[in-house]
């Protein structure tokens, strides 16, 4: 444990190096990524040039600094990014290297304001932060492990089929190498899946969420082509759409993650997704109507319009077993979804209309899709009043915040 002396001093540094935030974690990647190019095989590079992960590592912490003497009260987040380090493959042996880079960027940023005495306090606290993440991370890997059809870091799956479901989304259906049966999911789980593209100096892993039902000898994902537009085009989508198909095997992490719809429930579910981020949803209506057929789903899809439209018969066929109503809706629809009558709504999913047609009493409400679009739902559904701990999210991309 931290003597008083040494919690005091975190404490009161941690706002100074909240300030210098993207300062420190600029130097943190360089210097790190420098010492251990290996680590480029793990980190997702678009990311980093965006500076999307920048913040997330060493933002988070500082917040778990600032709760060095009750650690028990960041647990729950902790968990949430535990299973994103045991899906990528993060290991004990990594930590120190976080912690030395992390502490030298501190030490180069603040000069001589940066005293041993603090660059020793926060050396001791990020080991305890550390070892919260590693214990945590020990019993995933266990678990993901030791589960039926378990295995453990990345696995050889073979492409079985690959459908196109609209103009930019593509399933592939995935089944073992070794011909065993895969590991059970919860819908809303996602895997990883690690790519080695010819030309390509590193590896390259990506997350993608299970988008058919459990119980099934397969998994599914569907994936969007990111095409970059005037970027550059996205590297493990384009690979997947244009260099994998049937009969290919690609190497995948056991699934994960937090975002999972809790079936001890009945109270009626609200399923709301915008483009791609339709998958983890589709995933849980389709288990919702094989186990709990008579549980109300109001299942709320936004798309461009037909072309982008993903999934459409698949939802139709599941809503017409359920008890289920589907909804769609087009913010730019053709003249033939017009004729051919293939939306309900013109627009986007807007707080009125939220407050018109969903019953928002004690219904559950799970959403998925571009952050803003995943804004816009949540700031109507707080001004609505919903609890937040009816609200479930889950982000294509480093967690953000919705506020
Ligand atoms: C939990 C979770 C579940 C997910 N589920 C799904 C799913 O079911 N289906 C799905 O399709 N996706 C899903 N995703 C997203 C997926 O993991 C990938 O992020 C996505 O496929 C893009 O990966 P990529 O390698 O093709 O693009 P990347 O190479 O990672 O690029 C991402 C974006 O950054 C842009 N970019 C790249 N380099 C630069 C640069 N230098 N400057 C500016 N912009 C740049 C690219 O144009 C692209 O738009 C999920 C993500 C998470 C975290
Ligand atoms: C106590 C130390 C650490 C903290 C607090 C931390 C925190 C985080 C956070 C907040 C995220 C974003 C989660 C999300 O996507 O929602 C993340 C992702 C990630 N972390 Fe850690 N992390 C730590 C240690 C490590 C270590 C040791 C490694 C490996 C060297 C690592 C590698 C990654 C990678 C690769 C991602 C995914 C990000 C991406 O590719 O864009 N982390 N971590």
């Amino acid at each position: 444990m931290l003597d008083q002396k040494t919690i005091d001093v975190i404490k009161s540094t941690v706002p100074v190096l909240a300030e210098y935030g993207e300062k420190i974690t600029t130097v943190f990647y360089q210097q790190m990524f420098k010492a251990h190019p290996e680590l480029l095989n793990i980190f997702n590079h678009a990311n980093q040039k965006q500076g999307r992960q920048q913040q997330a590592l060493a933002a988070t912490v500082y917040a778990a600094a600032s709760y060095i003497d009750n650690l028990e009260a960041i647990i729950p987040a902790v968990k949430q990014i535990a299973h994103k380090h045991r899906s990528l493959g993060i290991k004990p042996e990594h930590y120190p290297i976080v912690g030395t880079h992390l502490l030298g960027a501190i030490k180069d940023v603040l000069g001589p304001a940066a005293t041993d005495e603090i660059i020793k306090a926060w050396g001791r606290a990020y080991n305890i932060i550390a070892d919260v993440f590693i214990s945590i991370e020990a019993e995933m890997y266990d678990e993901a492990k030791n589960q039926l059809g378990g295995w453990e870091g990345f696995k050889p799956f073979v492409v079985v089929d690959k459908v196109k479901e609209s103009d930019v989304i593509t399933s592939f259906y995935l089944k073992p190498e070794d011909g065993s049966l895969p590991a059970q999911f919860k819908p809303g789980q996602y895997i990883s899946i690690k790519i080695e593209a010819e030309g390509e100096r590193f590896t390259h892993i990506r997350q993608y969420s299970l988008s058919n039902a459990p119980g099934k000898d397969y998994y599914r994902i569907s994936v969007k082509r990111e095409s970059g537009n005037d970027k550059p085009e996205g590297i493990v989508s384009n690979y997947l759409h244009d260099a994998v198909n049937k009969g290919d095997a690609v190497s995948i992490s056991a699934p994960a993650g937090e975002f999972i719809l809790d079936m001890e429930k009945d109270n009626p579910l609200v399923l709301i997704s915008g483009g791609v981020g339709i998958t983890p949803l589709a995933s849980m209506l389709n288990a919702i109507v094989d186990l709990q057929p008579e549980r109300p789903v109001t299942f709320i899809h936004a798309a461009g319009n037909s072309k982008v439209h993903a999934l459409r018969d698949e939802i139709e066929r599941a809503s017409a077993r359920g008890n289920t109503k589907s909804i769609v809706f087009y913010d730019q629809p053709l003249n033939e979804d017009q004729e051919q009558n293939l939306f309900d709504f013109k627009g986007y999913i807007s707080r009125e209309w939220l407050e018109d047609y969903i019953k928002l009493d004690d219904a559950e409400f799970y959403f998925c899709g571009p952050v803003p679009f995943m804004k816009s739902i949540n700031a109507s559904l707080r001004e609505l009043g919903v609890p937040e701990e009816r609200i479930h999210f889950e982000f294509f991309g480093p967690k953000g915040n919705l506020e």
